[in-house]
């Protein structure tokens, strides 16, 4: 588990309310996205499925205080459940469990927020959930010229397992099929527990 006080950022479970802008990276991110109704769908009745948002640290907005109140008034008011603007999403993943792989279907960052470590700490946290709840590796498929994100998979020990031809419907590119070592492993975890040291140090400055 990674304790995000020290962080800009904290890794949440996306909600219903996330998904217009998850819907704005997603149209933006991806040449095939998907729609808002996958989305809801996958909350709302799938319960193979783990989704995640990322948001900025400390930008939460209170809403419907009203000024001219007693400092002690306000402070009730915030108690008893004020409404909370939550901080706008940087970056959301999730996965799927099937049988016993964690098979990751989405992951992107805003285009504004990337190479800061985002899609790090949603592969951390999906990896933590996802042996959690007892899957033994991480799968996914990538885009064959997908080449910045096959770079943050292999530092996180995803390997190229296989391929699959013409996978994407938009240009008929190929998928590489890349899987991790089992994750509880001592010889993944080493690397896992590496790389997320080296993340929580750089982020925490
Ligand atoms: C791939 C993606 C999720 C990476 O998000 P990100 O938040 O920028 O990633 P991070 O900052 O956590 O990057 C971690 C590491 O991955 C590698 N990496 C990420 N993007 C890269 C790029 N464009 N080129 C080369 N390496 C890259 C780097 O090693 C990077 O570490 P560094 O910044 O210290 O060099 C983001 O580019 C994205 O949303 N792309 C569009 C959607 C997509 O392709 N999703 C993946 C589908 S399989």
């Amino acid at each position: 588990m990674i304790d995000y006080a020290s962080l800009p950022f904290r890794v949440e479970p996306m909600t219903l309310q996330d998904i217009p802008p998850v819907m704005e990276i997603e149209e933006v991110a991806f040449s095939l996205p998907w729609s808002a109704r996958a989305y809801d769908y996958e909350l709302r009745y799938n319960e193979m499925t783990y989704y995640f948002v990322v948001r900025q640290q400390g930008r939460d907005v209170q809403l419907n205080v009203p000024a001219r109140q007693s400092w002690w008034r306000r402070l009730w008011m915030r108690r008893q459940s004020q409404p909370i603007l939550p901080a706008p999403v940087v970056g959301y993943a999730g996965f799927w469990v099937m049988v016993d792989e964690a098979h990751i279907s989405t992951l992107a960052t805003h285009p504004q927020w990337l190479r800061q470590g985002i899609a790090q700490l949603l592969l951390i946290a999906m990896t933590e959930r996802a042996a959690e709840i007892g899957a033994l590796a991480m799968t996914l498929e990538v885009r064959v010229s997908n080449t910045g994100a096959q770079t943050l998979y292999r530092e996180y020990g995803f390997e190229v397992v296989g391929r699959r031809p013409q996978y994407y419907s938009d240009n008929r590119e190929d998928a590489l099929i890349m899987t991790t070592p089992p994750i509880t492993s001592a010889e993944y975890q080493r690397v896992f527990q590496e790389r997320k040291a080296v993340l929580l140090t750089r982020l925490s400055r």
